[in-house]
């Protein structure tokens, strides 16, 4: 009998050396990042959309693991599904029979988008994309895909290909052939599409780095141009699916939009299994898969695996039994109205923006001669640097957990658990207000920590 493997005991006895463990065997910056802006901190428990420390305090989670945790932390219908599918023993992944629970969630997940036919199942969000821009390139036999400016798809090198930012890309290349378009622009789109290379264009319906919405109608207006030049519209859904937006999927939010490929990924996990799907047309994974021999030419280890397909059919039932995707759009719609109705109130603070539970928050130059020279200095010293004076007492002082939404910009990115409600947006305005309070004094902690940030933005250069 080997000795039993205890991990209640392994964390009892190891889990204080978390910090040092990840700065010596892991990507040393997170410990150095998080300890820089006083965000390192030893979180204890979580459920629903509250984490608390040691000390019994809880703190309210505005960022959702980046997405993953749409249900919140500990959904009960998604944990006794995992429980059950355990407990089932099931002979998966044999990969020599067909199981049931791909089959099933393939089923449910078609039924939300039913002018598309197949689902592949992989086990991430850029697996999801890459999945898409293979298929893309093998159906039209095309090779260039088209992507918007400012675009975030994943980090793997295909995803990578189709980012919308230097700062992720550089030192990386070659990537795949690709052209960017800036969102919004038709004229553009339609004379890249001209030169008849192009194998699709793929676009977040709402950019997750600074939570921008192409204009109405650019979504109709693509497909329709697509359509003209036989290339494939490729919607990015890994962050708005599932009901973020107040649809359930956010290219839904405009009448007549039929994508080609659908990308999903994150809260599809129920925050536990990763897991990614590509849900498309039939035409394109009969040429895909058009013989026997090629039955594995696109396919994943875990893909399809049980636990990630229970976790995904629980999150989809509970996303219809709980009307999830109703909540983020009446609670989205009143804490964006109540942070829009601040907009004339504090000068920094210049737009609230967005759809249902995803909402952007953007800073800007303020025109009080006072504000307006610790603003500059914040600027000549790095972009985002204000909106990372915000999102520090926010955590600190208010015990909210909110994120930048990307690098270089004066945006803080709103994706709480889509399950929150009147008494989170009050508690989350209350903290905002009295942040922004502190803020327009002028004087205060809050601009002695934006010194300390110049002073490292600057030694960082
Ligand atoms: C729109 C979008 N696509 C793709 C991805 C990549 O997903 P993953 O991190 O699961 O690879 C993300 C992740 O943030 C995303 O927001």
């Amino acid at each position: 009998m080997t000795k039993d493997f205890d991990l209640t005991r392994l964390l009892a006895e190891r889990g204080a050396e978390r910090y040092d463990l990840h700065t010596k065997h892991l990507n040393h910056q997170l410990p150095r990042m998080l300890h820089t802006i006083g965000f390192d901190r030893v979180y204890e428990r979580a459920e629903g959309a509250y984490f608390w420390d040691a000390d019994g305090n809880d703190y309210l989670d505005m960022l959702a693991g980046f997405g993953v945790m749409g249900l919140g932390r500990h959904h009960p219908v998604v944990r006794k599904a995992l429980h059950d599918v355990l407990d089932a023993s099931l002979a998966d992944l044999t990969r020599f029979d067909c199981q049931p629970l791909p089959g099933l969630l393939a089923e449910k997940l078609l039924a939300h988008s039913p002018h598309l036919d197949r689902v592949f199942f992989g086990n991430s969000g850029t697996e999801a994309v890459e999945t898409a821009l293979k298929f893309a390139r093998y159906a039209t036999g095309r090779p260039r895909i088209l992507y918007c400016s400012h675009a975030f798809h994943g980090l793997t090198t295909g995803s990578l290909s189709v980012n919308g930012e230097d700062g992720f890309r550089d030192g990386f290349a070659p990537l795949l052939p690709d052209t960017a378009v800036e969102m919004g622009d038709l004229d553009a789109l339609e004379r890249e599409l001209k030169r008849g290379d192009v194998a699709g264009f793929v676009i977040e319906p709402i950019q997750g780095k600074g939570v921008y919405a192409p204009p109405p109608g650019f979504l109709r207006g693509a497909q329709e141009l697509l359509r003209r030049h036989k290339s494939l519209l490729i919607v990015d859904e890994v962050q708005t699916g599932l009901g973020r937006t107040g649809d359930f999927y956010a290219y839904q939010h405009e009448d007549g939009v039929e994508p080609d490929l659908i990308c999903v990924a994150k809260a599809l996990s129920g925050g536990y299994v990763p897991v990614g799907a590509t849900v498309g047309r039939d035409w394109i994974f009969k040429k895909v898969y058009s013989s026997m021999d090629r039955v594995l030419v696109h396919s994943a280890s875990f893909g399809s695996n049980a636990q990630a397909m229970a976790a995904g059919l629980a999150v989809l039932s509970v996303i219809e039994d709980e009307q999830i995707v109703a909540n983020a759009r009446v609670t989205g719609d009143l804490l964006r109205t109540r942070l829009a109705a601040l907009v004339d109130r504090y000068e920094l603070l210049h737009e609230v923006r967005g759809r249902g539970l995803m909402i952007g928050i953007e800073f800007g130059r303020p025109t009080s001669i006072k504000l307006r020279g610790r603003w500059t200095m914040l600027q000549a010293a790095r972009k985002g640097l204000f909106a990372q004076m915000v999102v520090v007492p926010l955590l600190q002082k208010h015990r909210i957990l909110t994120q930048v939404s990307g690098d270089h910009l004066e945006v803080i990115k709103l994706i709480p658990p889509l399950t929150i409600g009147e008494r989170e947006v009050e508690r989350f305005v209350d903290a905002f207000t009295a942040v922004m309070d502190d803020a327009h004094d002028g004087g205060g902690l809050m601009w002695d920590f934006g010194r300390t940030l110049v002073k490292q933005a600057v030694a960082n250069r």
